[in-house]
Order: structure tokens, then sequence, then C-alpha cells
């Protein structure tokens, strides 16, 4: 077999980043986060101070920086000019605004492109975002999307933010959540969807253990089975 490219789309804390690492780590295989190059970006922007409805600005900052995307130990690092910014991208402020940088037709272009890149010479390459089987990756090996109910969502979300000392309500985050999902869903370019042949995973009553063992199970069969 050649290159094998899993994708594995849905929406906020649907529980696919960290099956997707998991996976990634089951498979021997690299593992892109694609919301972090949108975060990457909208970071960049903010930083320069460019008006975020201006594309051609917002086209400049990623032809102007060097951005670099490695994965390491269960995490994927980011780059920008050499300098880590891993753990800037998640701040509330670029959360906020990384829907401008997903709304733009030639951003995203430029982006998929650089996910192909990623994915050029590697192996085995795990993708997760809202568009790797429907635009970035159409023939991919395998394609998932994932899902898990608004409550049940937020209240994961809510978790993670615990265990950072965050203190936001369940109905702050749900409602930062449901404005996420109508904004990826909606969007002309790269709208969060599954693609007509991904394997819809719910993964409401499931453990982070059982998801993953799950797609494993559908990787075995479709893709690693001996002829
Ligand atoms: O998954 P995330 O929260 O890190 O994504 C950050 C932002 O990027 C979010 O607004 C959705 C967007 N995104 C996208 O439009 N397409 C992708 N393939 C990945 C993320």
């Amino acid at each position: 077999m050649g290159n094998l490219i899993i994708t594995i789309d849905g929406p906020a804390a649907s529980g696919k980043s960290t099956a997707a690492h998991l996976l990634a780590e089951r498979l021997s295989a690299s593992f892109l986060d694609t919301g972090a190059m949108y975060r990457a970006v909208t970071l960049a922007a903010i930083r320069a101070g460019v008006n975020m409805n201006n594309e051609e600005k917002l086209l400049g900052v990623l032809d102007n920086l060097e951005f670099q995307f490695a994965t390491q130990k269960r995490k994927m690092t980011v780059c920008i000019n050499g300098v880590d910014v891993t753990e800037q991208i998640r701040q509330p402020e670029v959360t906020a605004k990384a829907w401008y940088i997903a709304s733009s037709p030639k951003l995203r272009n430029r982006l998929v492109q650089m996910q192909r890149q990623f994915a050029a010479g590697k192996k085995r390459t795990i993708t997760e975002g809202r568009d790797q089987g429907t635009v970035a990756f159409p023939d991919a090996n395998i394609k998932f999307y994932l899902t898990a109910d608004a409550n049940e969502r937020a209240r994961r979300r809510q978790a993670e933010l615990r265990s950072k000392g965050g203190t936001e309500s369940l109905e702050k985050i749900q409602k930062a959540i449901d404005d996420r999902d109508k904004s990826d869903e909606s969007r002309s370019v790269g709208p969060l969807r599954p693609a007509s042949d991904a394997i819809v995973v719910d993964t409401t009553n499931l453990s982070i253990k059982e998801v993953v063992e799950k797609l494993l199970c559908y990787v075995k069969e479709k893709c690693l089975k001996k002829s």
C-alpha cells in the first residue's frame, strides 16, 4: 500500500483531536491538527495588527512568515519564524477570531495545499479538522466523522477547561460551542459536514478508549487487511 491517509472531521469538542492523537500513536502515523494551522495564522495576524476582514493582508501574513508544524510526542508543535507558539494559539482571543481565517476562500486554499504537502512525504498520516475528508483529502483511505450531542460536548469542554483552572459556566461554554457549530456549518468554503463516504461515529456515550478501539477496528478492516 502507498501512503495511508486517515481523515477525522467533526465539530468542536467531539473528541476528534484526542482520538486522532491516540490513533496516530497506535498506528505509528504522523498527526496533523489542521485547526492549529488556522489558529497559527490567526495569532500571527493579531500580532501584526492586520484588519481581519482584509483577505489580501491576511494572505501577506501567511506569505511573509515561516510556519512550521511538527508532531512531537502526542502533541503537534507550531512555530512561527522559529518561535514555539504551541501554547499561545490556544488563547481565547485566537479561538474567537479564527473564523476570519476559516471563512476566507484564499486562505483555506493555501492551508489545504500546506496540509497536502505535510502528508506527501509521510507513510501514514492522520489528519483532523472540519474539511479533511471533503476538501483536503477526498481520496483518503478512510474517513471518519465524529459527533457527540451538544450538551455532552459542552460538558467535555468544561472538564478540559477546569483541569487548566478555568471557571466558565456550562451555559457560556454551550453558547460558544453552538456559535462555532453554526459558523463552521454555514460557511461557503470548506463547511463542516461529513463526506458522503465518511464513517460517522457518535461518541456521546463512548469513552475515548472505546472511540479509539472502534476507529482502529475500521482501519484494520478497511486498510490494513492482508490480501
Ligand atoms: O479545531 P480547532 O478548534 O482548533 O479549530 C480552530 C478554528 O479553525 C475553528 O474556527 C475551526 C477552523 N478550522 C477549519 O475551518 N477547518 C479545519 N480543517 C480546521 C479548523
